[in-house]
């Protein structure tokens, strides 16, 4: 495609609110017949064909009748190197990450597989409609270069950082505090705010953290404007009693973070799914954002994340900033629709039936709210970064079928969250060009 202006007809959802507090119907914008205006990497304008026509210069007009344009969905918490070890076998978290996890992170210390490995994790990105992401590098300086260099060349906004381990880790894979800062610094230096990349400060976890690199991890953070913070909380209850007896004199696992300074506007806990009712006020008074793993906690029968206490809590408590999220390869898919899938799945374990309009807010908007992005993606507005995903509504000869017999918006979509995959991708634009089509 050119480099021009490019213009999208077609029907058109995004969200203008939240559908936790303010109600699905309200929060929710639907065109049936939608024009999206794009220039210079953004919108440019947005509402109905028909009283937009007139806008209509130079563009590149491209129209999609049958299909469903989407902000691009965003993964809030994903590890790029564990791409190679999706859908392996029989274990649950700890034993997994000895096995699996540990062993294939050694193989980027290599910057030629660390390259070859980020590229097809952003190509299967955009095949699954995914156009931003937090991504876990390794250990390595070396998989973090890769990594950004890859989203570099796709203009992708990607958010992502070097791990950090200096304990409990085999000794390719552990640096010490003072290492661990160094080398992140002199990555935040080249590559932190450049273009649409931002860094994350990425301690693994506390069991693989000393005191002193937590330490070293939240003056990092602090002294780097706009920087994130992500990490794994709660995911199993062995990984509680593990962090207890590491951390003894903490109150819980959250205290740990908190205590050592890891809590806060633009820190993103994976999982937060075993937390005690104080953790939960911590985290929404903090203003800290959680990512929701649905198929990597039914895959390592994690537990049940509680989309209530998380997103609609009993007044006084507030909502906790909450983003979707895939957790390859803990997670079986890169696909957000599967995604939402399984969250529904996840939510029904606990009773509790997350509507259509809900998860797919938690994927869009409510991931870039939980970022503090929503000022740049996560919807289609005037403004805001032109991030698309066009979904193919009869991907699947069944799914074709089923569509015949849904009455409403909402049971389209919640067809498309139950049945769809990275098949219905029809076509993605990253900053307003084409960037993947079916
Ligand atoms: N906890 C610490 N590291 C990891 C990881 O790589 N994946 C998951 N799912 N949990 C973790
Ligand atoms: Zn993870």
């Amino acid at each position: 495609s050119t480099a021009g202006p490019v213009a999208l007809r077609g029907p058109t959802l995004t969200f203008t609110g939240d559908p936790f507090q303010i109600g699905d119907q309200a929060a929710m914008r639907y065109e049936p017949d939608g024009l999206v205006l794009m220039e210079n990497g953004k919108v440019s304008a947005a509402g109905g064909y028909q009283e937009l026509r007139t806008q209509l210069r130079s563009h590149e007009f491209v129209h999609y009748p049958d299909a469903l344009i989407l902000p691009g969905f965003i993964d809030t918490h994903v590890h790029y190197p564990q791409t190679q070890i999706i859908g392996a076998y029989g274990s649950q978290l700890i034993e997994w990450l000895n096995k699996y996890t540990f062993v294939a992170e050694q193989q980027f210390a290599s910057a030629e597989h660390s390259s070859a490995v980020a590229d097809i994790f952003l190509r299967e990105c955009l095949r699954a409609g995914t156009t931003a992401a937090a991504v876990y590098c390794t250990v390595h300086p070396e998989s973090v270069e890769a990594f950004f260099h890859a989203a570099q060349q796709r203009g992708m906004r990607m958010i992502a950082g070097k791990v950090l381990m200096d304990r409990n880790a085999p000794p390719p894979l552990t640096d010490t505090a003072q290492r661990g800062y160094d080398e992140s610094e002199a990555l935040i230096a080249r590559w932190h705010g450049k273009g649409r990349l931002s860094y994350a400060v990425t301690p693994r976890f506390a069991p693989t953290s000393t005191p002193a690199q937590l330490e070293a991890a939240a003056a990092l953070w602090k002294k780097h404007a706009g920087t994130y913070m992500q990490t794994h909380l709660a995911e199993t209850l062995q990984e509680n009693e593990w962090v207890k007896s590491l951390f003894p004199e903490r109150s819980g696992y959250l205290d740990v973070y908190a205590h050592y300074g890891l809590t806060g506007p633009r820190s993103i806990f994976g999982h937060s799914l075993h937390l005690a009712e104080d953790e939960w006020r911590h985290l929404a008074d903090s203003g800290s954002a959680v990512a929701h793993c649905p198929s990597s906690n039914g895959f390592l029968g994690s537990g049940l994340f509680d989309f209530a206490r998380a997103r609609q809590p009993q007044a006084p408590q507030r909502p906790i900033r909450t983003g979707l999220a895939t957790d390859v390869g803990g997670g079986t898919t890169l696909s957000m629709l599967r995604t939402m899938g399984e969250a529904y799945k996840i939510g029904q374990f606990g009773g509790y039936s997350l509507s259509a309009p809900k998860a797919f807010y938690l994927a869009t908007r409510g991931a870039a709210q939980a970022l503090y992005l929503e000022d740049k993606i996560g919807s289609i507005e005037p403004g805001m970064d032109a991030d698309l995903l066009v979904l193919n509504l009869k991907s699947t000869p069944l799914i074709d079928f089923r569509m015949k017999h849904c009455d409403t918006l909402e049971e389209a979509m919640f067809v498309q969250m139950i049945m769809a995959d990275d098949r219905a991708t029809q076509a993605v634009y990253v900053a307003g060009q084409l960037a993947y089509q079916d």
